[in-house]
Parts: structure tokens; sequence; C-alpha cells
């Protein structure tokens, strides 16, 4: 038998029960998951919390999750000033038959404590409707970790340059516009919210002359530079999930894990034209049929940073797929 200690840890918003529950059954659920664990593997594990967390003993969330057999410890974390707050700390201690590399787990602000063993990026790439904004919004949920859109960034340029009366084509109507542009991604009670120079755009993006407008400014090299630097400055201090174009190519080389989605032109149209019809809009097949191969060659083959498929990208067609299967897939390639 090989002996190990897994170390993990989780941070909460406010000290309340059913919180508390739920981000330690998150984090026993990925400490379990990435390291293809059973109960049996389980020897012990040792629970802290941080003195401003007192609602209920997070070893509650293992014994509903059927560990009853497992000894089980909670203890007060030491107290140093400045020290990260409300956070909850495990320490597993495993058996196995075989030697094993086993993953620690450090999600939500805990990623702080250790980013060397910690940070986990995921890069999806992909052309329009792929399923990548689903995907990934979904794999962040489950790993407790941020969802980036880089996609709604390059559309708040597009609006912007839309509302100016520019042509988002044009490089001379864009650049001088994005000099002193803001673009802000961020999540408002569990919901992503864009901002353009303030003003929350969250639903005037999703147009579909924001669609080609965005994948047009999307072809200047002065856009992209100005939200990829945006982008690595989120990446470097957070673990994430991030969609786009260009991610695993050029935003994130280093990402943990890439991946690159993709389905046939004609279900990607019908997926778009599905979603349009539920929202009221009426447009022919044929025409988001032709968007979308329009946009794909206008991603694919701009100069600076063109829509391709890393080369350790790992390649998921989604194409008759369910989520969950896919979801599953990616799971599956981040075990260890
Ligand atoms: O993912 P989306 O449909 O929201 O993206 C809108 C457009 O933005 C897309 O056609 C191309 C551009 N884009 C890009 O060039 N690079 C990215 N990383 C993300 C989007």
């Amino acid at each position: 038998m090989k002996f190990y200690a897994l170390r993990g840890a989780i941070t909460v918003e406010q000290n309340e029960k059913d919180e508390i529950l739920s981000k330690t059954r998150l984090l026993l659920n990925q400490l379990i998951e990435r390291n293809d664990l059973e109960n049996k593997d389980i020897v012990s594990i040792i629970f802290t919390a941080t003195k401003d967390i007192d609602a209920v003993y997070p070893a509650a969330a293992a014994r509903e999750m059927g560990m009853t057999n497992i000894p089980l410890m909670c203890c007060q974390e030491m107290y140093v000033e400045g020290s990260l707050p409300l956070c909850i700390r495990i320490l597993m201690h495993i058996q196995l038959e075989k030697e094993r590399t086993l993953q620690h787990v450090y999600l939500g602000k805990a990623v702080t404590l250790r980013p060397d063993l910690a940070k986990l990026t995921i890069a999806i790439d992909g052309p329009a409707g792929a399923g990548k904004s689903t995907i990934a919004k979904l794999l962040a949920e489950k790993l407790g970790i941020l969802y980036l859109d880089t996609g709604a960034m390059y559309r708040a340029i597009g609006l912007k340059i839309l509302k100016n009366g520019g042509d988002p084509r044009k490089p001379e109507d864009v650049i001088p516009l994005i000099k002193d542009t803001d673009v802000k991604v961020q999540y408002e009670h569990g919901k992503q919210k864009v901002y353009l120079d303030g003003q929350d755009v969250t639903d005037e993006i999703r147009t579909r002359q924001v669609s080609s407008a965005a994948s047009d400014v999307g072809t200047i090299p002065e856009v992209r530079k100005k939200l990829v630097e945006l982008q690595r400055q989120i990446a470097e201090r957070t673990s994430l999930v991030m969609d786009g174009r260009d991610i695993g190519t050029h935003v994130m080389p280093n990402a943990t894990l890439k991946i690159f989605l993709t389905a046939s032109p004609e279900e990607r149209a019908r997926r778009r034209w599905k979603e349009l019809k539920e929202k009221g809009t009426e447009v022919e097949f044929d025409t988001i049929l032709q968007e979308i191969i329009q946009r794909d060659l206008n991603d694919s083959s701009r100069s600076c940073a063109p829509l391709r498929k890393a080369d350790d990208a790992v390649l998921i067609d989604t194409t008759g797929k369910s989520i969950d299967q896919v979801i599953k897939e990616i799971e599956n390639l981040l075990k260890v």
C-alpha cells in the first residue's frame, strides 16, 4: 500500500450553513473526481475552518455524501492577522494499492494560497455555435472557478463602433475609438455582466449585427492587442475557463488543458436558428447558415491570431452530443 496526504481549500462568501455545506461538497467532489478516488481509498479527513465560520461543521457535508465510515475531524484554523478569511481547508489521508500522482485542489479565493499547486486554466476555442459558452460556463461552475467569455469583449468593441456610426471593418474608424474604451466582464449574483465605458451592455451585445461587427473588429491587430492584454491580466490572478478563438494558441499558450470544440456548420446554424426562434426572431435557416460560414471565414482567415486548433488541444466534435456528454469528456481529461 502507498500512503498519501492530499490538500484542498475553498472559500465561502458568507458564514451561512447551506453555502458552507455546498462549497465543502464541491471541494470534496473535486478532490475525489480529479484523483479518481473511491471512499475505500480515504483513511481520514481533517477539516479546518477560519474563525469567521461557525454556522455548521464542514464535515457534515462529507457525512451527507455517505462518508459514514471515514474518521472525520473539524478544527479551527489558527488565526494569523491578514490571512485569507472565510476559508475551509481539507487534509485527506489516502491509501492506494499502486503509486500515483495526485492533484491538490484549491478553489475560489483559496487559489491564492497555493498558486504553484492549484492554478487551473482551461482554454476552449472553436467556431461560432460549437457550444463553447454553454460548455465553458457549466464547466467553470462545476469546478468552482471563473468563466471568462472573451467573445463578449469583442462584441462590446463591435457595439461601440456601430453606436458611433463607424465601419467595424475599417481600422481608421476603429483604432481612434478603442484607445479610451473601457470593457469589463464581471459577475453579479452569479450572472455575467458586460460593461462598455461603465454602461451595462449585457443584452445589447447579443444581436446578429453585433455578432458580425465583433468578428470584423477582431481582425484588427490593435483591438486584439488591447483585449488580449486584459484577458492575460485576468488569467494571471485566478483559475478560470476562458473561451474564444485564440485562447489556446495565443492568449494562454500554457493553459492546463486546451479544448477545440467544433460541430458541422449545419448543426451550428441549427442551434443558432433555434435559439433565435425561441427568442421570437424569425430568420431563414439559410441566412443563419451563410452568416455562420462568413464568420468562420473571417475568424480563421485573418492574419492576426486566426481561429486555429492549438497543436496540443484536444478536438471534441459536439455534433449529435448532449451537453452532459461533452462536460463528462472534458472532466475525464482533467483527471491525473
Ligand atoms: O464567441 P462569440 O460569438 O461571442 O464571438 C464573437 C466574435 O468575436 C467572433 O466571431 C470572433 C471574435 N472573437 C475573436 O476574434 N477572438 C476571441 N477570442 C473571441 C471572439
